[in-house]
């Protein structure tokens, strides 16, 4: 469950049926996430929680987390189990909500709703099964209490639909609990050649920060992360094991509430503009250097051209030269060191040392001897080396994904 671009969402979730087809029907074959019941303890289920689960259904069993750490069920409830996959959670909240209450299980591979249906065939009790997807669920607006959910967001092509909806379905003040695999660091490449990289590992997932904000802008409140876990070191495959490493991906159980009524535009609007929000995204995205440096031409010039253009419409404006000299000093600091700081990813020295000439170029112009050609060439040489950097990330990042 790592991110995947260059996909369409169609292959995508064909990518995702396949795969979830062979852990209904032969969950005994290797995969490189942990399945079944040895998977479902070290995950955290209490024993006795688990203890009268069918052995078949168990074996299917492909969460990431304990979603019911996050306590949203109580009896009477009708509860969503969403992305319910061979049914382990649904029969759990199965009898968490009892006799008065209803389980809707919901999947989007249908080699694991036939297995569930074929379960509760002699005794249905309070569990329906239904074939769709998260991103359209076929569930009328405000008749569910509480949502359940495990494994299943970070192999939902649009999140945001899939969490649009689920606030959609759900009562004001109804209940999300939630248990997925997020990343620290978002995927970059496009990995079009290899559709395997979404369904096994860390390319579908979000980064930790990003999922709590589009819960947040859903109109969900009392968002909480109950626990991180190093999902992935239970994966037996090394190479698994050493991309979600690469990429920091865990899994969290999270918990959330209904507001009472979606955000509306202008909110959305503000939320999602959010500068702190961007500068980290560019930031994880491998672009600080770039940015940053932006940020040191505008200082520049970008200050030279707004008070020539003042000028010309006849405002005056006095621009104190020390204080414009340090400006475009510690912008230009700042763009070198974030361009030096890809080498820790990447490893290769070239970006880095363009950058350090470009700093000590401006820095020569700006301090020592002024010359626009030392300044023009300072910036070219930063310009060159973000650039690089940028290049040098996405083929690091391709390498330890091995496309
Ligand atoms: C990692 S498995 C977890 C299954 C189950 N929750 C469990 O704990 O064993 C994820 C499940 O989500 C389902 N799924 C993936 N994408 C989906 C989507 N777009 N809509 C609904 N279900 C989806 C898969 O078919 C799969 O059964």
């Amino acid at each position: 469950m790592v991110a995947i671009l260059g996909y369409s969402k169609e292959q995508i979730r064909e990518a995702v049926q396949e795969m979830y087809t062979s852990v209904a029907r032969a969950p005994e074959s290797p995969f490189h996430f942990p399945v079944g019941a040895g998977a479902c303890l070290k995950l955290g289920y209490p024993g006795d929680q688990i203890k009268e689960l069918p052995e078949d259904t168990l074996a299917s069993f492909a969460g990431v987390g304990w979603p019911f750490r996050g306590q949203a069920l109580r009896p009477g409830h009708t509860t969503l189990d969403l992305g319910a996959g061979a049914g382990n959670d649904t029969l759990i909240a199965s009898r968490i909500v009892g006799a008065n209450g209803h389980v809707i299980a919901l999947d989007l591979t249908a080699a694991m709703t036939q297995k569930l249906q074929r379960l509760i065939a002699s005794n249905r009790g309070n569990i329906s099964v239904i074939q769709a997807s998260a991103e359209s669920l076929p569930i009328a607006s405000e008749t569910v209490d509480s949502i359940t959910s495990n494994g299943a967001i970070n192999l939902v092509p649009s999140k945001r639909l899939a969490i649009g909806e689920m606030f959609r379905v759900l009562r004001p003040g109804g209940r999300l609990q939630l248990a997925d695999v997020v990343i620290r660091r978002p995927v970059s490449v496009d990995c079009e050649s290899d559709p395997r990289l979404w369904v096994e590992c860390v390319v579908g997932a979000t980064v930790e920060e990003d999922l709590l904000d589009m819960l947040g802008d859903a109109g969900f409140i009392d968002i909480r992360v109950l626990k991180r876990q190093d999902y992935f070191a239970l994966s037996p495959s090394p190479q698994t094991r050493e991309i979600a490493g690469s990429f920091g991906a865990h899994s969290v159980e999270i918990s959330a509430r209904r507001g009472p009524r979606s955000p509306g535009k202008l909110q959305t609007l503000l939320r999602r503009s959010n500068p702190i929000r961007w500068i980290r995204h560019l930031h994880r995205h491998g672009f600080s250097g770039v940015a940053s440096l932006g940020l040191a031409l505008i200082s520049c010039y970008g200050v030279l051209a707004i008070t020539g253009l003042l000028a010309l419409a006849g405002v005056r404006m006095t621009l104190s030269p020390d204080l414009w000299t340090l400006a475009i000093a510690i912008t230009t600091l700042l763009a070198g060191g974030m361009i030096a700081a890809g080498f820790l990813q990447h490893r290769n020295p070239s970006p880095l040392l363009l950058a350090a000439a470009g700093v000590a170029a401006v820095q020569y112009a700006l301090f020592i001897e002024y010359h626009v050609l030392s300044e023009i060439l300072g910036f070219a040489l930063l310009g060159a080396g973000a650039v690089l950097d940028v290049i040098r990330r996405r083929k690091s990042e391709a390498r330890t994904l091995g496309l």
